[in-house]
């Protein structure tokens, strides 16, 4: 049986290596899937993915013309798959729907407290020899007010974290989260957010209810200098309102994971080569903006878990038993 396993690094292949059953026979390709490179899945029964291949209908088409017939995400979330489209094409996807909450939500502190105690401008400073303190002003955790969107196993942490710090955590979530009542995090209604936050955290899936769920409406019902911090997905937030919001001064930090149009930057070395991408240039001008790179999930507990779990799911869908992450349109 042939896996082909697409957006491989080296790091991906290690964890696979110690996982995968030695009798499959494992391809593995750096390159992201796409109409260019899924002439490479020919003859491959599973084909495992990461969050920017493309899986959509055209792409699908092509994959189950060569004998796809199953795909093994290595992410939780699937809003890249035409999940329709798979299964008119008789393909069963299965996902990884939790690697490690604790990764991201440990990462969305680092970018919080990053940002407000400038951590990155003191590195370069003093690396240089600059020991002044002007410009790194920033303010106590303690007492602010934090508002989660998306209540789930990585909001949840995010708000219990917060809570150690002294915070008031707010939660928006269209389902009741009784955990959240148990840690003192209080379920509020969206505008609630936009009005008594100082810092907003966005924890919730990209679905059409939440595509561009920040733009430039609810930018303006914020405080001014609102912190805001993105390891959700990037087009939670749109980008241009990002960059009107802070020149104006309205959004006072902004911390990304993820950008909408990462696919065509992360996970890749660019730094021989010009960026075409004025505005992900343009959110790197900013003195208080801080990106990573899709890297909130990066541990390497997250790594084994997904390797792990990959491997559980191919093993289901070959013994033809239920598949626990199965997900379906
Ligand atoms: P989860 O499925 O446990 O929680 C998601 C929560 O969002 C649920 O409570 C759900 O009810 C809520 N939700 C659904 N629709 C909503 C809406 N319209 N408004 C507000 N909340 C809504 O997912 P988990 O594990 O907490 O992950 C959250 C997100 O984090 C994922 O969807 C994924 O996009 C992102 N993620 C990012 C990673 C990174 O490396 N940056 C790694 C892993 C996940």
């Amino acid at each position: 049986m042939k896996v082909v396993v697409y957006s491989s690094k080296l790091y991906d292949k290690q964890a696979l290596c110690r996982t995968l059953d030695p009798q499959w026979q494992v391809v593995y390709f750096e390159a992201a899937l796409d109409l260019n490179t899924v002439p490479g899945a020919h003859g491959a029964e599973v084909v495992s993915v990461f969050v920017n291949d493309r899986l959509d209908e055209p792409v699908l088409q092509q994959l189950a013309a060569g004998g796809t017939k199953m795909l093994a995400l290595r992410c939780a979330g699937f809003n890249h798959v035409d999940l329709q489209a798979a299964q008119q094409l008789g393909i069963r996807v299965a996902r990884v729907p939790a690697y490690s909450p604790y990764a991201v939500a440990e990462h969305t502190i680092g970018l919080m407290l990053a940002l407000n105690r400038k951590l990155y401008r003191a590195y370069n400073r003093v690396r240089e020899g600059n020991f002044s303190l002007n410009g790194m002003l920033g303010f106590d955790m303690y007492g602010k007010t934090v508002g989660i969107i998306g209540a789930g196993k990585i909001g949840r942490l995010v708000g219990k974290m917060l809570k150690a710090f002294g915070c008031r955590v707010l939660v928006y979530d269209p389902y009741e989260c009784s955990v959240c009542k148990q840690l003192g995090i209080e379920q509020v209604q969206l505008d609630e957010i936009w009005e008594q936050s100082d810092i907003i955290s966005l924890h919730c899936p990209l679905t059409p209810e939440t595509d561009h769920v920040i733009n430039a409406d609810t930018i303006a019902k914020m405080k001014r200098g609102v912190m805001l911090i993105n390891t959700g997905r990037g087009a939670l937030m749109d980008t241009e309102a990002l960059v009107n919001g802070l020149k104006s001064k309205q959004i006072g930090y902004l911390g990304l994971d993820v950008y909408e149009k990462e696919g065509a930057l992360f996970f890749e070395d660019h730094s021989c080569e010009i960026i075409q991408d004025d505005l992900f240039e343009r959110l790197l001008t900013f003195h208080n903006v801080l990106i990573t790179g899709h890297q909130a999930y990066f541990t390497e507990e997250a790594l084994n878990h997904i390797a792990e779990t990959t491997s559980d799911n191919i093993r289901a869908y070959l013994a033809d038993e239920i598949m626990q992450n199965e997900v379906k349109a």
